[in-house]
């Protein structure tokens, strides 16, 4: 390939700030504010977070850099850039089989996404219409238990929200939210340090530090472990080719090693602030740190409706919330979308619309194990938590595992080292923590789970 024909089909992004702009859009979303939570609470907190951290430097940002880099030298879809790049390293055809499964995983979790995001949604007109003043945890209880007993509801909102998700990916990922960004994302930021400063009034704002910092390893499993890892990838939208199709429309001479580390610093600042408003509120309200999925939905309305300025900050928190899940989810389609314009020579109209029924249809199976479904397991799980558990944990990571493979084993240093520009010893370190650190860490934390080798 000549450098020339390096640009991809679909377009470039204007400048390298939207890029860090619309990768962090991807990055910010449901997993920090409605999942990280969440999970915190349920693997005890402080040392889940600590491993998560640990993740996220060690495995995520080296992986990031990888996925962009990969996606800036290939300049196509996930599956052909990987095809493009295996045969340019002279390496087997096989590896855009790791464009596929990230293009599986991609339409798994925005079936799922979406439907969590329908929450949120319907959220914003809860807020709105003042149904939350001077409520107690009770009575914000029993309002998420009946909205989540009702799929009738939960379909329009989804509904409502998978259109939403197609309509920006048909009008192409840069003319659409990217503008919208540039302001959401620095208001949900404020509005999370706003909801701090009534966290800390609360007084169990050191009681929710504790809970998420104090580190008590005791309490850490292999399984905790693995959904730490998962989540790290999960937040930071890796493993499935979102960053590298997002990448393959990165102009030349920006520094990936920067953006990456903007954007994951970004995203972590996000998480904590989101575990920093809701363990106070479920400390004051006497609440269970491990209620599962519903944690936010039955802990911020409580502070919104007991805070000054309630009505008004809790439906713009839900609808800064809805923004960030909104510039998630296209990320989690883009792959497949730009594979079936470049190789079925569809529009991106019409790939919208196919693969937006399909999603759609896919998440009618998580709404209904909020329900009607919710006895019904797969490998002890239900379906929701299932493909929860199979995509941010199984395959995410393993996408993340051959991505760092290939860049780090299968790709000629030469190649990389010219794609990533940096200096010497950066890039050194970069090629050790792809080649070694991260892969050996992936696999560790499979097999510990796994019980083939047991680090206890
Ligand atoms: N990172 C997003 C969040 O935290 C979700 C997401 C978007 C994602 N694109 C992804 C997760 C790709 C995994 C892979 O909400």
């Amino acid at each position: 390939m000549s450098e020339e024909i390096r640009t991809s089909i679909h377009g470039q992004w204007s400048s390298r700030m939207t890029f860090i702009l619309a990768a962090t859009g991807s990055a910010v979303g449901l997993g920090n504010i409605w999942k990280f939570p969440y999970i915190t609470g349920e693997n005890g907190g402080g040392a889940f977070v600590i491993v998560y951290l640990l993740c996220i430097a060690a495995i995520g940002i080296p992986i990031m850099m990888a996925e962009v880099m990969l996606g800036r030298r290939g300049r196509q879809s996930p599956i052909n850039t990987m095809a493009a790049l295996a045969a340019e390293e002279g390496r087997p055809a096989a590896w855009s089989l790791l464009g596929w499964l990230g293009v599986v995983a991609g339409f798994l979790i925005l079936s799922y996404y979406s439907v969590i995001a329908g929450w949120a949604l319907s959220y914003v007109f809860r807020a709105a219409s003042g149904m939350f003043e001077g409520a107690t945890a009770d009575g914000v209880n029993s309002i998420f238990s009946e909205f989540i007993s009702s799929p009738e509801s939960m379909l329009a909102w989804h509904t409502i929200f998978m259109v939403g998700t197609m309509i920006v990916v048909a009008r192409g990922v840069k003319n659409g939210l990217e503008r919208a960004v540039v302001y959401l994302m620095p208001s949900l930021f404020i509005l999370l340090i706003v909801l701090v400063f009534y966290a800390m009034s609360t007084g169990y704002f050191l009681e929710g530090l504790r809970f998420l910092f104090y580190t008590d390893f005791s309490k850490l499993t292999p399984h905790s472990v693995l959904i730490a890892m998962g989540h790290a990838f999960f937040t930071l939208s890796l493993g499935m080719g979102a960053i590298m199709v997002y990448g393959s429309y990165l102009p030349k001479d920006t520094s990936i090693a920067k953006a990456s580390i903007m954007i994951a610093v970004a995203d972590t600042l996000v998480a904590l602030l989101a575990g920093m408003v809701i363990f106070p509120i479920v400390f004051a309200n006497n609440l269970e740190p491990a209620a599962g999925p519903g944690l936010i939905f039955q802990t911020l309305p409580i502070a919104f409706g007991q805070m000054e300025a309630g009505v008004l900050i809790g439906t713009l928190f839900f609808v800064l919330l809805v923004f960030a899940a909104w510039s998630s989810s296209i990320s989690l389609i883009e792959p497949a979308v730009a594979w079936l314009v470049e190789n079925h020579g569809l529009s991106r109209v019409s790939a919208s619309v196919i693969l937006g029924a399909l999603t759609w249809f896919m998440g009618i199976g998580s709404m209904l194990s909020f329900n009607i479904w919710s006895d019904k397991t797969l490998f002890g799980m239900n379906f929701f938590n299932f493909l929860d558990f199979l995509t941010a944990n199984i395959m995410l990571p393993l996408g993340g595992l051959f991505i760092a493979i290939f860049a780090g084993w299968m790709m000629k240093t030469d190649s990389s080292r010219k794609e990533l520009n940096t200096h010497k010893k950066g890039y050194n370190f970069w090629l050790m923590l792809v080649r070694i650190v991260a892969p050996v860490a992936v696999m560790v934390v499979f097999l510990n789970v796994t019980g083939v080798i047991n680090l206890d």
